[in-house]
């Protein structure tokens, strides 16, 4: 077996070494001790730049009349404190705010700990910025320095290994470490998203769960194919079907003994090659990461956990490999998913929505009270979106808005796609109760969800497209290309209104 079971907790399981420290100083942000003090620069200036500058004779006012450092947001300009002037900090980095909403705080932060400057980072805490600053920067700083080349022999460069809010009110302790145990896991979500498919196969994927969460006192059990087929769920055991790497159910529980009010349901496809509507070489490149959304159950999970959230969560990871071969399922093959349910299978690439079905059925048959499941399920949501958003559909207006409100408040922003019920008409089959795929060329993504409603039965719903925003091909704002591990955030604070 490829997958090293002790690598992801050994690198960045909970305690782990690699982790950048979040601390909490009150009194004056002058006198902490760092390689670079960021101080937020709003338009006007704010309080906390207002101080500092004087400490430093108004060299910094200087700067900001002169055009050198401006309050965009992401915007910065990193000077040194020379020998005598009255700030314990090494340098102090003019960090833009912008318009000093979330969003704008998270990307500052993020360029306060991307200088190239290893080390302590401290943030001047701003009385003056809105209610959100310390959440809002701990996530950007944390999400900002996170470090993909794990797989690099020789280390990489300079680190920051300290982050600290300077300044800040005694209350904002507690918001800082909701905030990072929250963005860790976002980052865990990541580290496993842009894992190599060869060590994230279905088996890795479980193992990683294994060793990440039960720590924390998750229940991990997973199914192998025995118990998939025992069971009936024809759709997860088809599509894993054609590869060497077999299918794996993966189930969390956390609460204890609660019912589950809430499951979570994420495609995990740790690799789709398209089966035998292989897909070319532009869209094959990427879909490792197709197990996207499993991450971000898996993610928003130990976060729940490590919270000590009081709510019954139930996580269901349909895992499998989309290959060919010849156990691989065919354009034509008729299976029989859990529910009963009978799929003509008219494109073996839409196969998200086979396993999915299947893991939704696992999930209604646990007692899940509601349902989101979380999936990079169409190409086409990006097109239509663009790689900010994840679209909402649902069964449920009032469910929906819950997740949309969710989504705004934790920066994983999240937008209502519309459903109805004649968009199933799209799905009827000649042969079987449905078949996985229109045939026209219009409405992807909602057709996609027309799918996984009819497996839900009358459980609360709400299914989140995020192939949109899950894997980026650039930068954006305070995440860096790659995987962003969307979703955990967003199933984290739904979690926590729930609880
Ligand atoms: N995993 C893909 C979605 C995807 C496509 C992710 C491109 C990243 C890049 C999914 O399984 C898929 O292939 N969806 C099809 C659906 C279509 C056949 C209705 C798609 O989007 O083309
Ligand atoms: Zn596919
Ligand atoms: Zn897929």
């Amino acid at each position: 077996m490829l997958y090293e079971s002790r690598r992801f907790s050994t690198i960045s399981g909970p305690g782990e070494e690699r982790a950048l420290i979040v601390e909490v100083e009150q009194g004056e942000a002058g006198s902490v001790q760092a390689a670079v003090l960021a101080v937020p620069l709003a338009e006007p200036p704010s309080a906390a730049f207002r101080r500092l500058d004087e400490r430093l004779g108004g060299r910094l006012a200087a700067l900001v009349a002169a055009g050198d450092a401006k309050a965009e947001a992401g915007k910065s300009l990193l000077l040194h404190v020379a020998p005598g002037e009255p700030i314990a900090a090494e340098r102090v980095l003019l960090a833009g705010v912008g318009t000093s909403d979330d969003d704008s705080l998270r990307t500052a932060a993020a360029a306060a700990v991307r200088t190239g400057v290893g080390g302590t980072v401290a943030w001047a805490f701003d009385d003056s910025l809105p209610g959100g600053q310390a959440r809002a920067v701990v996530e950007g700083a944390l999400l900002g320095a996170h470090d993909v080349g794990r797989w690099k022999t020789n280390g990489g460069g300079a680190r920051v290994q300290r982050f600290v809010l300077a300044g800040a009110p005694a209350a904002a302790a507690d918001v800082a470490a909701r905030a990072a145990i929250v963005a860790r896991w976002t980052n865990r979500a990541r580290e496993l998203v842009d894992g190599p498919p060869n060590e994230v196969t279905p088996v890795g994927l479980a193992a990683a769960a294994g060793d990440l969460l039960t720590p924390l006192g998750v229940t991990v059990e997973t199914l192998g194919p025995a118990e998939i087929e025992q069971l009936g769920l024809g759709g997860l055991a088809a599509v894993g079907g054609g590869s060497v790497n077999e299918p794996r159910l993966i189930v969390l529980r956390h609460g204890g003994d609660r019912p589950p009010e809430l499951g979570l349901v994420g495609k995990s496809i740790t690799f789709d090659s398209g089966g035998y509507f292989l897909k070319q070489q532009s869209d094959i490149v990427r879909q490792k990461a197709d197990m996207g959304g499993g991450a971000a159950v898996l993610g928003a999970v130990g976060a729940i956990a490590e919270l000590g959230l009081e709510l019954g969560v139930l996580a269901v990871l349909p895992a499998a490999e989309n290959m060919i071969g010849g156990g691989a399922f065919r354009p034509g093959d008729i299976l029989r998913t859990a529910s009963g349910l009978t799929v003509e299978v008219t494109n073996p690439d839409a196969e998200g929505r086979i396993v999915m079905a299947d893991a939704l059925w696992y999930a209604r048959r646990e007692g899940a009270a509601r349902l989101v499941d979380v999936a990079t399920l169409t190409g086409a949501m990006r097109a239509a979106i663009g790689d900010m958003y994840i679209g909402v559909f649902a069964n449920d207006d009032d469910w929906r808005a819950q997740v949309v409100a969710a989504g705004n408040e934790s920066g994983d922003h999240a937008w209502p796609w519309p459903l109805h019920a004649r968009y199933r008409r799209l799905l009827d089959s000649p042969l079987a109760d449905l078949r996985n795929t229109s045939g026209r060329s219009f409405g992807y993504p909602i057709v996609a969800a027309a799918f996984l409603e009819r497996f839900v039965g009358d459980v609360p719903w709400a299914h989140l497209d995020i192939h949109s925003a899950a894997y980026l091909d650039e930068d954006r704002d305070y995440l860096g290309r790659g995987a962003s591990g969307a979703g955990v955030r967003l199933l984290t604070e739904l979690a926590t209104r729930l609880s």
